[in-house]
């Protein structure tokens, strides 16, 4: 059976379209209900047009998180969903969502967490001097960048990297491990005896 997705992205929405075509090679057995975005300009929304996925711009107040929240609630749980799916979604997710899909939304990070939380990883990473980063898939939970880690890719920093040269050979990591970790994820939750609790990975 086809894994429902729900995603959310801000921005570019390269990862977006890495599940897109993983899911047309069949590598990943899923099918994209929605796509959901933050702000009017975002090349996701052109990615999923070009596609055919639903997608909706739905603004976001950061002084009222959760109009925007209770109206993507909505229109996830009337595509209907699995998983939800955090791809470059540049904000905050307040408790009301995360209870909402518990157990059951995954973010991508461009570290290997537990280092290098929140914005600019790839730059804290070159700061900090460490010879390996990488990228990371974690479930969401209400500390952010913090719930359980469902896998992860290793890359080299080499002396002449920049934040942009590191940043893309991370997104190339990415592209192939989002499919995988969402994958992996979903076997997991359907073995589990707990699948009617929606269960945690470990
Ligand atoms: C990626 O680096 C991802 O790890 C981070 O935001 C970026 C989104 O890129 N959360 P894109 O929009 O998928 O191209």
């Amino acid at each position: 059976m086809n894994i429902k997705l729900a995603v959310l992205a801000s921005g570019r929405g390269s990862n977006f379209l890495a599940l897109i075509k993983t899911i047309q090679q069949n590598t990943l057995k899923a099918e994209i209900n929605t796509l959901l975005s933050d702000r009017e300009k975002a090349h996701a929304l052109d990615i999923a047009r070009t596609h055919n996925i639903p997608a909706r711009y739905i603004p976001y107040d950061k002084n009222n998180r959760q109009t925007f929240e209770e109206q993507a609630v909505k229109q996830i749980k009337k595509q209907g969903c699995d998983l939800v799916i955090l791809a470059g979604f540049m904000r905050l997710l307040t408790p009301y969502f995360i209870r909402e899909f518990a157990h059951r939304i995954l973010n991508i990070h461009p570290s290997l967490l537990p280092s290098f939380k929140g914005i600019h990883a790839q730059k804290q990473a070159l700061d900090y001097g460490v010879k390996i980063s990488g990228c990371t898939v974690h479930v969401v939970t209400e500390d952010m960048d913090s719930g359980p880690i469902i896998g992860q890719r290793a890359v080299h920093i080499l002396e002449e990297d920049t934040e942009e040269t590191l940043s893309a050979r991370i997104l190339e990591q990415e592209h192939a491990l989002y499919p995988e970790a969402i994958q992996r994820y979903m076997k997991r939750i359907r073995k589990s005896v707990y699948s009617e609790q929606y269960c945690l990975p470990r």
